[in-house]
């Protein structure tokens, strides 16, 4: 399968598709500028705190993600597609990850993201909660005006598991020892299921068969795992200018992510008494930090986490074998390569 260079500016080409003019997002170029219409053509509001919100929102950017995921399964079927129903579905379930994010940020009582004061931060929890649910409002909007009943079931149901993801992690944190199969399931219902469901969409949008709608959808379910996984792992080792967020958070909040269960299971009574001292407290000096994150490198943890996100994209690549070669196809292998790589 023919490789289409990737280099660190592919991170930037995300978060600014129309800033490449060589990248794996060409083959969508014209789709990624059709859905950043749509949103900001759906996004207005006669109140001013919404509107007001919501352009804060759209100018933070993000890496479109999940929009790049309907359009690069869409294109790796059927290019007789137009643009026009791509960006009404790729617009949606950017609306509900938009949503997510700014009620993930009260949730997780975080003040800056993509490098800018969160919503909450700016406007509060409470105009931060009611503005997410006209986001999330908006995208049903979208997806009644497409109006295919698979697509509007498919989004439906992982906004549903997405949301119970995220209850699930509520439920979690404090919870230092927290079996593995439980982390996975997490993962599984907040990320996976969501970029599953992006590259479904994409199938169904092309009239795609059964069996390359489930190889799309395959696909999508291990790059949303690995990105996750790599998203705790960032947490972890991210630099806060590139990731545009907070480092160290998941370890202050009492959340137990991948590097720091591989660590604990294996601990000696002297670490686990170290690691324990600061997790969930989010008043941990740098000194006790460093001292947590000298037993995680000992423990191989950071590159053993990763590893389990390469086993994931492995996988995902696998499941592409079954479609036809296309530049679209090359582009979803390079974007697996990107999710391990990435720096943001
Ligand atoms: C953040 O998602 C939440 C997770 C699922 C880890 P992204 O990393 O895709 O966020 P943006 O949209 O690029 O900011
Ligand atoms: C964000 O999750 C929301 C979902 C993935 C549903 P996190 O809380 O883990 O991600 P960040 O670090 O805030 O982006
Ligand atoms: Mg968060
Ligand atoms: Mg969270």
């Amino acid at each position: 399968m023919a490789q289409v260079s990737i280099n660190m500016s592919a991170a930037s080409f995300l978060v600014n598709p129309s800033a490449s003019s060589v990248s794996f997002l060409l083959p969508i170029q014209e789709d990624l500028t059709a859905v950043e219409a749509r949103m900001q053509d759906e996004l207005s509001s006669e109140v001013q705190v919404i509107s007001e919100l919501a352009a804060h929102l759209l100018k933070a950017g993000g890496k479109r993600l999940r929009p790049a995921m309907v359009a690069l399964s869409a294109r790796a079927i059927s290019l007789e597609l137009t643009s026009e129903r791509i960006a009404t579905v790729g617009a949606a379930v950017e609306f509900v990850h938009m949503a997510t994010l700014v009620h993930d940020d009260v949730v997780d009582n975080t003040a800056i993201r993509r490098g800018r004061p969160t919503a909450n931060a700016v406007y509060g929890n409470g105009a931060a909660v009611l503005s997410g649910d006209s986001i999330l409002a908006r995208s049903m909007r979208l997806l009644a005006i497409d109006g295919d009943l698979r697509i509007i079931r498919t989004v439906s149901e992982i906004t549903i598991e997405m949301s119970e993801g995220e209850v699930m992690e509520i439920t979690a944190t404090g919870c230092s020892d927290l079996p593995v199969a439980q982390y996975y399931d997490i993962l599984r219902k907040k990320t996976a299921v969501f970029v599953e469901g992006c590259c479904r969409c994409g199938a169904i949008l092309a009239g795609a068969n059964s069996l390359q709608e489930e190889a799309l959808a395959v696909f999508g379910f291990r790059i949303g795992m690995a990105f996750q996984i790599v998203d705790d792992l960032l947490d972890y080792t991210g630099d806060p200018a590139l990731t545009g967020k907070p480092r160290g958070s998941d370890l202050r909040d009492g959340r137990a992510t991948l590097p720091w269960l591989i660590t604990l299971e294996e601990a000696s009574s002297e670490e686990r008494e170290a690691l324990l001292s600061v997790f969930g407290r989010g008043d941990a000096g740098e000194e006790k930090l460093s001292q947590v994150y000298a037993i995680l490198e000992n423990h191989d943890a950071f590159s053993r986490s990763r590893a389990v996100a390469e086993g994931h994209i492995e996988c995902a690549r696998h499941s592409l074998s079954s479609l036809s070669p296309s530049p679209a196809v090359d582009c979803l292998c390079a974007l697996s390569d990107y999710i391990v790589q990435r720096d943001r």
